[in-house]
């Protein structure tokens, strides 16, 4: 065995607390919920959770919007029950890591609230993004920057004496206060919070917007993302993350952070280093492609790979989140959705969606996506191979991107259905019998709940548990280097192996991704794992891992 820490090669799981398991039968899921599922997570053979927001919170965006950073929300149970799901995970060998939020906070935290009744000029406003607004009366917003939900990002307030006043900046939405990372206050504030939950003893953090802490709002073009100080490497956001990086390492058993953070080649080295956050999620593996383009696909790899080499960050894979159409949906589509997928309204679904199609490839990408070195992630029902809902009626619809577009783009709702966990109708075991689950679950999820597919040898549950154990059992499908092979057009083929004396003696294994429309042949050797029936050949929309040594 060799001594790399356990984050750079785990498989994690994402737990959408709302969405996973109701342990009180309100309706929506919680810690206790959590509790009550951990052994699924032992046995489905994940290493570590990763559970989205639970801190007290008013909940526009479901939890990204904190007001209290050390305390858990009524919603989500207490704190009691955070300890409690915290041992029973770390009994189970299950490492817990949770969301940090350090962009924003609500504008109901305290520090924002203080900030209004202050008043301009205030050190209280310091601790935010707050301007003075254009226009002879300062009517107009200090920049024409616009808000990733929609509408603009600087929102006007109205000051202790009832006048209109100075404008804020957020870049999620109103009710989400971007800090100012320029003061040393916050900075001071989020080291707290760090000690705050690393005594508690979790185990590690995701960090969400990690890339947008430090603004320049002076900014005045169009592009939302430029007001972001995101490639100078000179940026004060290395400070930021070199100390909360030392809060960290003062804890004993390698704790971990990974970046929620998008870009390019030149973004990505200026922002993960050793001496920063540990991982960073690989969204171009998830967003760049349509389903045949193998071009873009290597690419995504390749730049992670790159990574690896040019600052040791270990690659982080991921296809699902709660931010983005189920893949099981994206890849049953003709036409390139990831990302840019918005359903429109009134269209219950992209007319050329094939779930069929989709979930076959989804279970071909499972290969690629746990073959690779480094950390992989999991999105709570992916292993159930749960396709995006995109008919929910629109008056249920509940992601602020849906109010903030003007009803133009029906946001994210769609990912986030509550898990179907048995029984033959909703709320299919996720709540008790009669109870309206917080978004409603399609009438005909029964064959897709883990009590149907736990005993379906070839289901997509089934496979999952069987890539993640053999995962497990071999080290080149975690760790070392990855050789790409001569591919015909529309196919990727790598092989794996092991670096030199770390695991002497491991299986060399050869993966190979259809994407295709016409059969290619296999290597000889034992095939571990196919997404279908394989022989001699590989199928279209079929993956396969060959033993070759
Ligand atoms: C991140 C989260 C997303 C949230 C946003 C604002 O992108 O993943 O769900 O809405 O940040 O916190």
């Amino acid at each position: 065995m060799t001594n790399a820490p356990w984050w750079s090669q785990a498989v994690f799981y994402q737990i959408y607390p709302r969405s996973f398991a109701d342990g009180n039968g309100d309706g929506t899921g919680d810690l206790a919920g959590i509790s009550s599922r951990l052994d699924y997570l032992v046995e489905l053979g994940v290493d570590a959770i990763w559970i989205s927001p639970f801190q007290r919170s008013p909940q526009v965006d479901h939890g990204y919007d904190i007001s209290d950073h050390c305390d858990v929300d009524p919603l989500f149970g207490t704190l009691a029950d955070f300890d409690s799901m915290l041992a029973g995970a770390h009994e189970r060998g299950l490492r817990v890591t949770i969301d940090m939020v350090p962009n924003h906070s609500s504008d109901q935290h305290p520090w924002f609230q203080r900030a209004l009744a202050s008043g301009p000029g205030s050190p209280e406003r310091e601790l935010y993004v707050f301007r003075d607004g254009l226009g002879e009366h300062g009517e107009l917003p200090p920049t024409n920057v616009a808000s990733l939900f929609g509408g603009p990002a600087w929102t006007r307030v109205t000051e202790p004496d009832g006048q209109p006043g100075q404008w804020y900046f957020h870049l999620f939405a109103a009710q989400q206060p971007d800090w100012n990372w320029g003061n040393e206050a916050v900075l001071e504030e989020f080291r707290r919070v760090f000690r705050f939950w690393l005594d508690r003893g979790v185990d590690g953090f995701r960090i969400d917007a990690g890339d947008a802490l430090i603004k320049h709002p002076a900014y005045r073009g169009d592009d939302p993302l430029m007001p972001l100080i995101r490639k100078d490497p000179n940026s004060p956001v290395h400070r930021i993350y070199r100390e909360l990086r030392k809060v960290m390492d003062s804890y004993p058993g390698e704790r971990m952070a990974v970046l929620e953070m998008g870009g390019d080649r030149e973004v990505l080295t200026s922002l993960v280093r050793p001496d920063e956050m540990h991982l960073y999620f690989n969204f171009p593996f998830m967003h760049s492609r349509e389903w045949d383009d193998d071009k873009t696909l290597a690419e995504a790899i390749d730049l992670a790979l790159w990574m690896r080499g040019s600052t040791g960050t270990p690659p982080t894979w991921v296809t699902d989140n709660h931010d983005t159409p189920r893949s099981v949906t994206r890849y049953g589509s003709h036409v390139q959705l990831a990302g840019d997928y918005v359903p429109t309204t009134g269209d219950p679904a992209p007319p050329t969606t094939d779930l069929t199609l989709g979930t076959r490839r989804a279970r071909a990408m499972a290969l690629a996506l746990l073959s690779l070195p480094g950390a992989a992630y999991i999105y709570n029902g992916q292993e159930l191979g749960l396709p995006n809902v995109d008919d929910l009626p629109e008056e249920l619809l509940q992601d602020p991107v849906w109010e903030r577009t003007g009803h133009q783009e029906r946001g994210r709702d769609g990912c986030r259905i509550p898990l179907p966990w048995g029984g033959a109708e909703p709320p299919y075991e996720f709540s008790p019998t009669g109870t309206s689950t917080w978004l409603p679950q399609p009438t005909d999820w029964a064959p897709r709940s883990v009590a149907a597919q736990r005993g379906d040898p070839d289901s997509m549950l089934a496979r999952y548990r069987h890539l993640l154990a053999l995962r497990r059992a071999h080290p080149a499908l975690r760790t070392g280097a990855v050789t790409w092979l001569p591919r015909p057009p529309h196919t990727i083929g790598y092989e794996r192996t092991c670096f030199a004396g770390e695991h002497p003696g491991a299986a060399v294994i050869e993966v190979w991704l259809n994407l295709g429309t016409t059969p290619i042949a296999l290597p000889s050797g034992e095939i571990l794992a196919s997404s279908a029936p394989v022989t001699d050949t590989l199928p279209a929309d079929t993956a396969a891992w060959v033993r070759t040594r």
